[in-house]
């Protein structure tokens, strides 16, 4: 197996709470040790539910950086980059619209999901409609073998890898292929060369695998063929040509366990979050406060850690020792609620304690922000160019000036 490329983004829409540092950074600072890793600010995407607040934007975009960085991505194991900073994305997105099929887009399950959802503000866009396209080009220009994501965004890389195959399809092939590989199957003489066309419409027809194997050998045993000629039958045989862009693999974010102040997922739409840079007084407040087993009016009456959100916070955060705990403490009521909150703010805020102080760090010094971005940037776009040199010459913009 070739060497994986990871390629993931987020969108500038807010600041990052404790479910995107347990969700996605966590792994992003894993995958960056083990793959060479790209990770960028997805602005243009954040513009196609958000074009008409573009301070949030704004606002987000260097905050964003500032969060990853204080969470452990390595500017020095990782590409950082914004993509609006990358134009070549937009290139490749308006090239690729040329051979996209509505139908593909408007089946796209987050399409009619996200408009409903989102029902306040007009969705009915072209830029919205095209965001799973947007996000094709974002991963296909890097060629990344590997894109770490929420199942929410399954489809869209499954979208990508038949926008890829698509593209190979049409242009994967030299000019003239179809002339080539038709003048090499008259030099393998008549009856080979019909029984070379029978076994090819046999394997692209039926799928005859059998037919595909016999074709082969005979290409593989004719004497007096060129070794372009051999390749060119070899390839017209399965029917494609060079593969110029690359499918991906998802790599599925294990779903975060993180739940949030009130138990369900932590998301800033349930308003249940904790931000990575909130203010410890304010986190125990927000900790102190959350609604706890309805059953425990009393401090003697007992209650049961299965319908607690704090249990799940103690899942998350406490040794088992602590956890036994609760589980007695709870049920025999020999514990008070305010009592079993202690650890799990003791947890969050010992784990906030070094991003903070890195976040800290990093706002004092804008520059270095800024200078980080700008390598990144730098490096994505040479690799951006040289995608993007292969792609106009598939398709037919390879003049230069
Ligand atoms: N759509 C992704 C999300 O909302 C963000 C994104 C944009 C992305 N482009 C991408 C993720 C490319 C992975 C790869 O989470
Ligand atoms: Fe929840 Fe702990 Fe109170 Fe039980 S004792 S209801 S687990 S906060």
């Amino acid at each position: 197996m070739a060497v994986e490329r990871v390629l993931s983004g987020m969108r500038p829409t807010g600041s990052l709470h404790l479910g995107h540092y347990h969700g996605v950074l966590k792994n992003w600072v894993r995958m960056q040790h083990e793959h060479e890793c790209l990770f960028f600010v997805a602005d243009w995407h954040a513009l196609t539910t958000h074009y008409d607040t573009p301070e949030i934007i704004e606002e987000n975009v260097w905050e964003m950086v500032i969060d990853w960085l204080a969470a452990g991505v390595d500017p020095a194991q990782a590409t950082i980059f914004i993509q609006s900073r990358v134009p070549e994305h937009a290139e490749l997105h308006t090239l690729l619209s040329m051979i996209t099929p509505l139908g593909w887009l408007e089946r796209v399950p987050t399409y009619k999901d996200q408009q409903e959802k989102i029902s306040h503000k007009d969705l009915a866009t072209y830029g919205f409609l095209g965001y799973p396209l947007l996000q094709s080009a974002d991963i296909l220009i890097y060629k990344a073998t590997q894109v770490p994501v929420g199942e929410d965004q399954i489809p869209h890389i499954e979208f990508t890898r038949e926008i890829a195959r698509r593209f190979n399809h049409i242009y994967g092939r030299e000019l003239g292929y179809q002339e080539k590989a038709e003048a090499a199957i008259k030099k393998l003489g008549s009856k080979r060369g019909t029984l070379y066309e029978e076994l090819r419409d046999r394997y692209q027809e039926q799928g005859d695998d059998e037919a595909l194997e016999a074709a082969r050998a005979m290409i593989e045993e004719q004497q007096g063929l060129s070794l372009g000629d051999k390749e060119r039958l070899l390839g017209y045989l399965e029917g494609g040509g060079k593969m110029i862009l690359v499918e991906p693999d998802h790599k599925l974010t294990p779903a975060s366990k993180m739940p949030g102040l009130d138990g369900q997922k932590m998301s800033k739409s349930y308003n249940n979050t904790i931000s990575l840079r909130e203010d410890p007084d304010q986190i125990s407040k927000k900790i102190k406060t959350m609604p706890t087993d309805p059953a425990r009016i009393r401090r003697t009456d007992p209650g049961d850690p299965d319908k607690c959100p704090v249990w799940q916070l103690h899942e998350v955060y406490s040794e088992d020792a602590t956890k036994q705990w609760v589980q007695n403490g709870c049920r025999n009521a020999s514990i008070g609620c305010i009592e079993c909150k202690a650890p799990v703010i003791e947890g969050v805020l010992q784990e906030l304690k070094p991003i903070q102080e890195r976040a800290a760090q990093y706002a004092e010094d804008p520059m270095m922000i800024k200078n980080v971005v700008a390598e990144g940037c730098e490096r994505a776009r040479k690799m951006a160019r040289e995608t993007m040199r292969e792609v106009r010459d598939a398709m037919g913009l390879g003049y230069s000036a």
